[in-house]
């Protein structure tokens, strides 16, 4: 009995001191579209966290445009990582991105942004995880609605505004999601103007929102919504430009990180209203798990995951970031 024990201590030993050998061989590329944006930031910080755990290696890399993840693939390939995850800057690259990862014998993941072929359709086969996009901006939405109440505003005297960025399937789910609640609660179609961005950042929502304020100098009241923080805080600034004050303004972002919380921490209540909470923790950490577990076990991800969101508002973000365990 004691032999045989000694004889199972022995091979567990082995099998452990196998994998963790094998662990410091494992290389996984996070490859992010807008490496300067908090939410990729948290997602970088949280996926070292999982190697750091492991005892894997994670190669950050900036990937603008379509030009740079192809190189960053090669880059990825040459050093000898096995896999990565990446959240490309056009979701329209997919296939260029799959025949790639396989010339370079590399697995692929996607997160918050899936990949679409040449009609537009998900590529199924590569594993994604992404927010749960429609019911995250109906939360945004609902939100918005609720504050319209409270405040006593005639819907007919209020302008939305949509900054869009339509070729990202998750963007249009996003903004879609939330205006179905504002029309279901009966906010005028005509009262609606889109506000499409050139990128995903504040400049660019800014820029858009401007145009759509401009236009429109007869309404005084306004509300915002985009994909993320970045995009209702462009719509922000440009209200404020243009002298709407806060008292006037109710934009819902969706993120939660630095972005949403600078803003919220200002001693005066500016119109971004709110956001809803997203984690980058799943989306960093997870992926990252889940790409060494596919490289090291075999173990391949989940096809889809779509990861929740949690309402936070300028007065008790505290308190609900609290709650989901985010310091
Ligand atoms: C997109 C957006 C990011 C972030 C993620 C979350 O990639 O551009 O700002 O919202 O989705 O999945």
């Amino acid at each position: 009995m004691r032999i045989l024990t000694t004889i199972l201590l022995a091979g567990a030993m082995a099998v452990t001191g196998a994998v963790s050998a094998f662990a410091e061989d494992v290389k996984i590329g996070f490859i992010v579209k807008q490496p300067e944006e908090p939410w990729f930031q948290d997602e970088w910080k949280f996926a070292d966290q999982a190697g750091k755990e492991k005892g894997f290696t994670v190669v950050k890399i900036g990937a603008e445009d379509g030009e740079k993840v192809q190189s960053a693939i090669d880059n990825l390939g040459a050093q000898g990582a096995q896999g990565f995850i990446i959240c490309t800057p056009d979701v329209k690259l997919g296939p260029g991105i799959v025949a790639k990862a396989a010339a370079n014998n590399l697995k692929v993941m996607t997160v918050d942004d899936r990949l679409v072929d040449a009609s537009g359709a998900p590529l199924e086969d590569v594993p994604h995880m992404g927010i749960s996009a429609t019911k995250i901006g109906e939360a945004v939405g609902q939100a918005i609605v609720d504050e319209m109440k409270k405040r006593g505003w005639d819907l007919k005297d209020v302008g939305a505004i949509r900054v869009s960025y339509d070729q990202l399937p998750t963007a249009v789910d996003r903004v879609e999601g939330a205006l179905s609640v504002l029309k279901a609660n009966g906010f005028p179609e005509a009262n609606i103007f889109n506000a499409p961005q050139a990128k995903t950042d504040t400049e660019a929502a800014l820029n858009a929102a401007t145009v759509v304020l401009n236009k429109n100098a007869n309404i005084k009241k306004w509300i915002a919504v985009g994909l993320n923080d970045e995009a209702v805080l462009g719509a922000v600034r440009a209200a404020e430009s243009v002298g709407v004050t806060a008292d006037n303004f109710i934009g819902i972002g969706i993120g939660g990180a630095d972005s949403a919380i600078n803003e919220f921490k200002k001693p005066e209540a500016t119109g971004f209203f709110g956001t809803v909470i997203i984690s980058p923790k799943r989306h960093g950490y997870e992926t990252a798990m889940n790409m060494y577990e596919w490289i090291a076990n075999g173990k391949e991800p989940e096809k889809l995951t779509l990861t929740a969101g949690q309402l936070a508002l300028r007065d008790n973000y505290q308190v609900v970031r609290k709650d989901l365990g985010i310091e």
